[in-house]
C-alpha cells in the first residue's frame, strides 16, 4: 500500500446554479512533504464543519484503484489526483479490505480509520456529473476518514504499513452497506458499535437505529422470508411467482391494489436492490402472488443492462427461492365491498393490482358493475388472458375488453382480443354507459396521461381517478406554476419552500400532503413513482433546510437527499426539483 498523491486545498467560492456555495472540494496534488496534524494537513481546509473535518474526518482517503472503475463506467479520462476530493489517493486501501478502527502508519504519522465517508452534492459539482454522489454511495467505492493519533509528515510515495487490524474486522464497505442499505440488520449495528475507533456521527446513526427498534417494537421485526413456492409463464414476457411464508404463520392481509417492497440480494449486485412488485391475485393467508414483466434494455439503447431485478426473477429465482420482504402497503387500493360501478383500465404489466382488485370483487360476491379494460401489445404478450374472460363469463356484473396495439397474424379478434387500437378516452366512451364511475389505472406514463386527461375533459370528477405509475411517473396534467404560486391563499407565512431547478419559490400550505403534492401544486412534475418513501425515485438533494416525515421511509434518502413524496417542511427550504 501506498500513498500517491496528498491533495489539499482551502474553502473557495463557485458559482453553482447560480448561487455561491463555499466548498473545499477541489483538492490539487502537493510537491512535497506536508505535516499532517490533529484536524488535517497543513494547507487543507473544509467549508462545512458539520459534514467534513474535525478530528475523526482529519483525512479522507480513495484508492487509486477506483479511478478506472470510474473510468470505466462513465466513460472520462480527465480524472487528476484528488479528483474525488479526496486528501490521500493511495494504492490498494480498497472499502472491502480495510475495516474501520484499523491502524497505519504513513510517513510520520499514525492514523486510525473513523468512518466512511458521506459523500454530498459537492461531489457531484466536482465530478460536474448531477447525482454522483448516489453513484458512489450506491457503488460501496466509497473511501474512508483517518483520525491522526500521531502527527507528523506525509509525501506522495510513502508506504503504508498496517499497524494493528480492528478485532471486529467490519470493512469499510460492510458498514457503509450497513448504515444505508441494510437497515434490518441490529445485529451487525450492535457489532459496529463495538468498533472503539467509529467516529461519533456514526456511532450516534447506530445508536438512534437500535433505540427506534427497541422503543417501536421492531427489534425483531423487519423484512421476512418467503419462499417461491411455484413459478407460472403467464405470457412470453410475464411470469407470475406464487410466496409462501417460511415460517408457516399467516401472512399479513392486504386491500386490493397495495404491493409487497422486497430487499433482494442479487449475485453481482454490489449492494441489495429494493423493488416493489404490486399483488396481483385477491388477498389470500396463504400465498402472495406477484406477477413479473422481464425489463428488456430500453428500445433505443440496447446497449445497456437489462432491469435487474426483474430478470434476476425470470432468470434465477425458482422454486424453493428465498426472498425477502416487508408486509404489504400502498395508496392505491379499492374496497372489494364498495357498490360502486368500477372501470379497471390497464396497459402491459399494469394489470398486476387490477387482476387483484377483479380477483376480489368477485370472491366478495359483489354485485357492482366492473369494466375490465386492458390494452397489451399482442397474444403473445397479453397475460391472464384466459383468466379474464372466464371471470367475465361466469359473473354478469363483469365485462372485459381487451385492445391489441400490434396484433399478430395468428391473434384472432373474439377470441383472443376485442379490437385492434390502443386504449383511450374514445374507447372509454364507447365502452362506458356513462362516466359515473370510480376509474382505477395502471400502466406506462403516456397510457396514463392520455387516459386520466381524456377522463378529466369527459367531465370525470380527479377524485374519482385513482392510479399507480410502476416506474418514475410524474404529475399527469401540466399547469402554471408561477399563477399558482401567486393565487396561493392559505398559505402558511412561515415556510418558503424553493424549487430551486425550476426557479420556483412559494409558501408552504399546511393543506399539502407531502412537498411532492406542493410542486405538483404549482405545476411541476418531479419524478415519483410509489408515493410511499419506498422506491426512491423522487429523491431529490436537500439544498438548504430541514424536512420532517409524515411518512417514514423504507430506507433513508441518501446524505444531503430528501423523498419529496413522504416529507413536509420543518424550515425555509431549498430543495432541486
Ligand atoms: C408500486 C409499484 C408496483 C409495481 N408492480 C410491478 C408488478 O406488479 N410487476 C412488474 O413487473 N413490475 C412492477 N413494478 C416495477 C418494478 O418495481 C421494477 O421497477 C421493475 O421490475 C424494473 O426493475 P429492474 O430492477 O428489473 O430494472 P432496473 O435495473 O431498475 O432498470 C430499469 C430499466 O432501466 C434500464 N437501464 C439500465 N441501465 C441504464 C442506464 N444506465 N440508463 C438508462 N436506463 C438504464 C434497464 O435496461 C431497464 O429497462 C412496480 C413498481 C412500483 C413502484
Ligand atoms: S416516490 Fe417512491 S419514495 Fe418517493
Amino acid at each position: 500500500m501506498k500513498l500517491l498523491s496528498v491533495n489539499v486545498s482551502l474553502p473557495k467560492e463557485i458559482d453553482h446554479r447560480g448561487k455561491t456555495v463555499t466548498t473545499g472540494i477541489f483538492k490539487e496534488p502537493v510537491d512535497g512533504r506536508v505535516m499532517l496534524r490533529g484536524l488535517n494537513l497543513d494547507g487543507d481546509g473544509q467549508a462545512d464543519l458539520i459534514g467534513h473535518g474535525g478530528k475523526f474526518r482529519a483525512v479522507y482517503v480513495y484508492s487509486y484503484d477506483n479511478y478506472a472503475y470510474w473510468k470505466r463506467e462513465l466513460g472520462r479520462t480527465d480524472f487528476t489526483f484528488g479528483q474525488f476530493g479526496e486528501n490521500f489517493t493511495v494504492e490498494g486501501m480498497l472499502d472491502d479490505a480495510v475495516h474501520v478502527g484499523d491502524i497505519f502508519r504513513v510517513g510520520g504519522a499514525l492514523v486510525e480509520v473513523t468512518q466512511p465517508r458521506v459523500p454530498c452534492f459537492k461531489l457531484a459539482i466536482r465530478m460536474g456529473l448531477e447525482g454522483f454522489q448516489n453513484l458512489l454511495l450506491s457503488s460501496n467505492r466509497i473511501g474512508f476518514y483517518l483520525r491522526v493519533l500521531e502527527e507528523g509528515e506525509v509525501g506522495a510515495g510513502d508506504v503504508i504499513e498496517p499497524v494493528k487490524t480492528d478485532p471486529r474486522r467490519m470493512t469499510v464497505g460492510k458498514v457503509n452497506n450497513l448504515l444505508y442499505f441494510d437497515l434490518g440488520n441490529l445485529e451487525d449495528s450492535r457489532k459496529a458499535l463495538r468498533i472503539k475507533a467509529l467516529s461519533p456521527g456514526w456511532r450516534g446513526s447506530f445508536e438512534d437505529r437500535l433505540a427506534k427498534a427497541e422503543t417501536s417494537g421492531k427489534a425483531t421485526e423487519g423484512f421476512r422470508t418467503l419462499i417461491v413456492d411455484r413459478k407460472v409463464p403467464e405470457s412470453d414476457t410475464i411470469t407470475s411467482f406464487y410466496l409462501v411464508p417460511e415460517d408457516a404463520k399467516p401472512l399479513p392481509s392486504f386491500i386490493p391494489g397495495q404491493f409487497l417492497p422486497f430487499r433482494l440480494d442479487i449475485p453481482g449486485q454490489p449492494t441489495p436492490l429494493t423493488r416493489t412488485y404490486s399483488l396481483s391475485d385477491r388477498p389470500n393467508p396463504e400465498y402472495y402472488r406477484l406477477s413479473i414483466k422481464r425489463e428488456p434494455p430500453p428500445g433505443d439503447r440496447p446497449d445497456l443492462p437489462p432491469g435487474r431485478s426483474s430478470n434476476y426473477f425470470h432468470d434465477r429465482v425458482e422454486a424453493g427461492t428465498r426472498l425477502r420482504a416487508r408486509s404489504p402497503r400502498g395508496k392505491f387500493y379499492l374496497d372489494p365491498r364498495g357498490e360502486r360501478p368500477v372501470a379497471l383500465i390497464s396497459a402491459g404489466v399494469g394489470l398486476t393490482p387490477m387482476i387483484s382488485m377483479l380477483n376480489a370483487i368477485v370472491e366478495a360476491g359483489s354485485g357492482r358493475p366492473v369494466w375490465f379494460i386492458h390494452g397489451a401489445r399482442n397474444g403473445r404478450e397479453h397475460a391472464m388472458g384466459a383468466h379474464v374472460r372466464a371471470v367475465a363469463g361466469e359473473n354478469d356484473n363483469v365485462r372485459a375488453h381487451i385492445s391489441y396495439s400490434r396484433p399478430l397474424p395468428d391473434d384472432v379478434e373474439g377470441r383472443d382480443h376485442d379490437g385492434r387500437g390502443r386504449v383511450d378516452g374514445d374507447l372509454l366512451k364507447r365502452l362506458l354507459p356513462d362516466n359515473d364511475l370510480d376509474f382505477y389505472l395502471c400502466g406506462p406514463t403516456p397510457f396514463m396521461k392520455a387516459l386520466y386527461n381524456g377522463l378529466l375533459g369527459w367531465g370525470v370528477p380527479e377524485d374519482r381517478i385513482h392510479y399507480e405509475f410502476f416506474g418514475p411517473g410524474s404529475a399527469l396534467t401540466e399547469g402554471d406554476g408561477a399563477e399558482a404560486a401567486a393565487d396561493c391563499a392559505e398559505c402558511s407565512a412561515e415556510i418558503e419552500v424553493t424549487f430551486s431547478r425550476s426557479g420556483l419559490t412559494a409558501k408552504w400550505n399546511p393543506s399539502f400532503a407531502s412537498i411532492l403534492d406542493m410542486a405538483e401544486g404549482l405545476g411541476l412534475s418531479p419524478d415519483y413513482s410509489c408515493r410511499s418513501g419506498i422506491c426512491h425515485t423522487c429523491m431529490c438533494a436537500l439544498e438548504d433546510g430541514e424536512v420532517e416525515y409524515v411518512e417514514e421511509p423504507l430506507d433513508p434518502p441518501d446524505p444531503g437527499s430528501v423523498l419529496i413524496c413522504c416529507s413536509k417542511p420543518k424550515t425555509d427550504l431549498v430543495v432541486d426539483a
